[in-house]
């Protein structure tokens, strides 16, 4: 199993380009089940969900290709399989994002019912309660999702209870295919959400309010391939700035339009970095400085992300002045703070609040990554950190970051991977 060895102390420099959005790439990946003919995605990162999303799509029958320059191409024509099957499922919970496409295009679907993971239950309730409300008939049968709508699904008028970005993911997509107009509320209004209605959009789909968080589906017989560019990733172009801002240094992304970013600019701001922006670029510098503690309440979009959490957790650690970090989103995604304390972070928990007073320095420790963001903030920990800092379970990252430690290479950190 892969770990990467990291011996801190270095301020970052140097310039990144953003890679495209896996949050986006992978509920696209799963809305082309409902196509006729190619799909041909371009800005797809290359990573370990992404290769799961391929493997899923070609068990369902679906030819998949990668070309050299990061697209996919996707045909599912004769994609005729309906189901996803465990041991898919138990990799990436992403996986249930093809329940509604499979039920629309097919009438049924039979999805491994997703477990818990490392940072909460993470139920999948009001997927199938929006299902339901299209008309389909769902049970539960030796773990799988037994969803049909053998005369296809209906239009509804229906409202989430809780603000979920993966069920509105799959409502909107189930919905472009029902017959007659849905209309969904109180639904999610992340960026990559926008990004999913503006692929179906460029398939034939006719979507409105996306970003809002009614979303007004008129459902149309049938969608047809395209070209499509996946927007970049706006948790990855943050992690690079939250490790600039930790090590005093300066990077720059490009290939991003800033304004994706929202509250993570003005926390970088906050914590006392300069940061400007231009067309499709963003840099942030800390001029050597210390940062300042910056309290954080992750909430759904446009409130603060919680893939962003644990990095500033990381930001925090050696801050100056105590912040209070508190996880609204997920019930269990304050693990990295238990590693850091490894490292000689002080960090108190009280409830789903971290409270943490940051220290001048952190030293190095041999700790375990526990999920994917988790593994960023120890890997940003140990950008900081004085000595060596291994970090094991590596695998948690490569779900998300394409070549992590290639790119901190390139901005002057001192970070390996090594193996066994
Ligand atoms: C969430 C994040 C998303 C992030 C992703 C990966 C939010 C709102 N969503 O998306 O930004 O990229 O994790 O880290 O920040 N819930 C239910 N029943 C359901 C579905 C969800 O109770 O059927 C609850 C969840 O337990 C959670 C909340 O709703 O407390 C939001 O979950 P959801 O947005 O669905 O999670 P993801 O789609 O995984």
């Amino acid at each position: 199993m892969d770990s990467l060895i990291v011996r801190g102390g270095h301020r970052l420099d140097g310039t990144l380009r953003a890679s495209g959005s896996k949050n986006a790439a992978l509920p696209i990946m799963a809305a082309t089940l409902l196509a006729q003919g190619v799909c041909r995605l371009e800005r797809i990162p290359v990573l370990r969900d992404i290769a799961t999303m391929l493997t899923l799509l070609s068990s369902l029958g679906a030819t998949v290709s990668r070309a050299a320059d990061g697209g996919v191409r996707i045909e599912c024509d004769q994609a005729c399989e309906v189901t996803a099957p465990y041991d898919l499922v138990k990799t990436m919970r992403a996986s249930i994002l093809v329940l509604g496409p499979l039920l629309a295009r097919h009438g049924k679907a039979a999805v491994s019912f997703p477990g818990g993971c490392a940072i909460g239950s993470r139920p999948v309730d009001l997927h199938i309660q929006a299902l339901e409300a299209m008309g389909a008939a769902i049970s539960i049968e030796g773990g799988y999702i037994l969803a049909e709508a053998p005369d296809g699904l209906l239009g509804t008028d229906f409202t989430f209870d809780i603000t979920t970005v993966g069920g509105t993911e799959n409502a909107v997509m189930a919905a472009s295919l029902a017959n007659g107009t849905t209309v969904l509320r109180n639904v999610a209004r992340e960026p990559e959400i926008v990004d999913l209605v503006q692929f179906l959009r460029s398939m034939g789909a006719e979507i409105t309010g996306e970003g809002t968080d009614i979303l007004t589906i008129r459902g149309v017989p049938c969608l047809t391939g395209g070209t499509y560019s996946v927007m970049p990733d706006r948790i990855e172009v943050g992690t690079y700035l939250v490790a600039a801002a930790a090590t005093g240094g300066r990077v720059r992304m490009t290939d991003i339009d800033p304004s994706v970013l929202g509250v993570i600019t003005d926390k970088l701001r906050s914590a006392g970095a300069s940061v400007r922006e231009g067309d499709q670029w963003v840099e942030c510098e800390m001029d050597g400085k210390r940062p300042q503690a910056v309290d954080i309440m992750t909430e759904p979009f446009p409130g603060f992300p919680t893939d962003m959490q644990a990095q500033f957790t990381a930001l925090n650690a050696v801050a100056q002045g105590e912040a209070r970090v508190t996880e609204t989103v997920f019930e269990n995604r304050l693990m990295q703070a238990h590693e850091m304390r490894r490292m000689g972070a002080h960090i108190v928990i009280e409830g789903n609040t971290a409270i943490i007073s940051g220290q001048p320095s952190l030293q190095g420790a041999p700790v375990m990554a526990s999920d994917l963001r988790a593994s960023a903030s120890l890997v940003i920990a140990g950008l900081v950190a004085s000595g060596e800092t291994r970090i094991d379970r590596i695998y948690h990252i490569d779900r998300g970051y394409e070549n992590i430690e290639g790119n901190l290479q390139s901005l002057g950190a001192d970070i390996q991977r090594v193996s066994g």
